[in-house]
């Protein structure tokens, strides 16, 4: 199975709100468009303060707050396929049987283009959800999901970036049945009241491109996804020119949200 994307540029996971809030700046018609991750029911989240500056990047813990899997199909989903998005579902389970019945779930769904597997957020415990601590924590979660979901639909596996497991890491859940993978989500970090956090924007670009170098240069045959910073065309070329077939996008969307459709044009301008 092959990942089929109409151009290397997609939003990342929670930082395209439901769509409804892009869609004034950014055409989805085509967009390969990441879900915030959803669980099976709905989540609450953090209560307290969730997002911070930090210098060149931005600090949140949200602790997976989402309206759960029922809502998302029944609301969310079918404005997203109306306006022509390709829908990647994020998802992030407590327990490997909660992913399982997330990916059934959602492999029933109509106009879904495919799965993204969250075994990457930079603090599961306290969201409570599954800890793949280990690459073979990620491979049984993202082989619980390539069981219940229709061959025909692409698996991605989203992983931390962490340069010393991220080759392990990649090889793991691809052996376990991903057809891509995404490298990386946020960096594990820590609010200023000193609360778990995930780092992203500008601050985390030269770790991305670490781990997506790393993983391209030793598992060639891998398809990579690059995560991390992505906010110029510059940053975008760094990660294609490593090996990532695409690029996901997310923080700089918070403060530019044409972003994604300037990335568009400016890499179509290399070809
Ligand atoms: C406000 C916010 C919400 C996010 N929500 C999710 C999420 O629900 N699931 C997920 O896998 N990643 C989530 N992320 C991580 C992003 O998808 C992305 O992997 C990370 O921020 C690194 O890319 P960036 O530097 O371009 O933002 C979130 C990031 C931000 C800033």
């Amino acid at each position: 199975m092959t990942l089929r994307l109409n151009h290397p540029v997609m939003i990342a996971s929670g930082c395209g709100g439901t769509g409804r809030e892009l869609a004034p700046y950014l055409d989805l018609d085509g967009f390969a468009f990441v879900t915030r991750t959803l669980s099976r029911d709905p989540r609450v989240g953090t209560t307290a303060s969730r997002m911070a500056e930090a210098p060149s990047g931005l600090l949140n813990t949200l602790g997976v707050h989402n309206p759960g899997l029922a809502h998302f199909l029944d609301e969310e989903l079918p404005w997203l396929v109306g306006a022509g998005a390709q829908v990647f579902v994020s998802v992030a389970g407590a327990t490997l049987g909660e992913y399982a019945e997330l990916a059934r779930l959602i492999g029933r769904a109509p106009g879904v283009a495919g799965i993204e597997v969250n075994v990457s957020l930079p603090d599961p415990g306290g969201a409570g959800i599954f800890e793949a601590r280990e690459p073979f924590h990620a491979a049984s979660a993202v082989a619980a999901v390539r069981r219940e979901t229709p061959s025909d639909l692409p698996v991605l596996a989203k992983l931390r970036p962490d340069v010393s497991r991220v080759v392990e890491a990649a090889r793991a859940v691809v052996e376990a049945g991903a057809t891509a993978v995404v490298v990386g989500n946020a960096v594990p970090a820590a609010m200023p009241d000193g609360r778990p956090a995930g780092l992203s924007g500008p601050a985390i670009a030269p770790i991305a491109l670490r781990c997506v170098s790393e993983v391209c240069g030793r598992l060639p045959d891998v398809t990579v996804i690059g995560c991390g910073g992505v906010a110029e065309a510059a940053g975008a070329r760094a990660l294609l020119g490593a090996g990532a077939v695409a690029v996901q996008v997310g923080t700089a969307l918070l403060r530019d949200p044409t972003t994604a459709t300037r990335l568009v044009a400016d890499l179509q301008e290399d070809q």
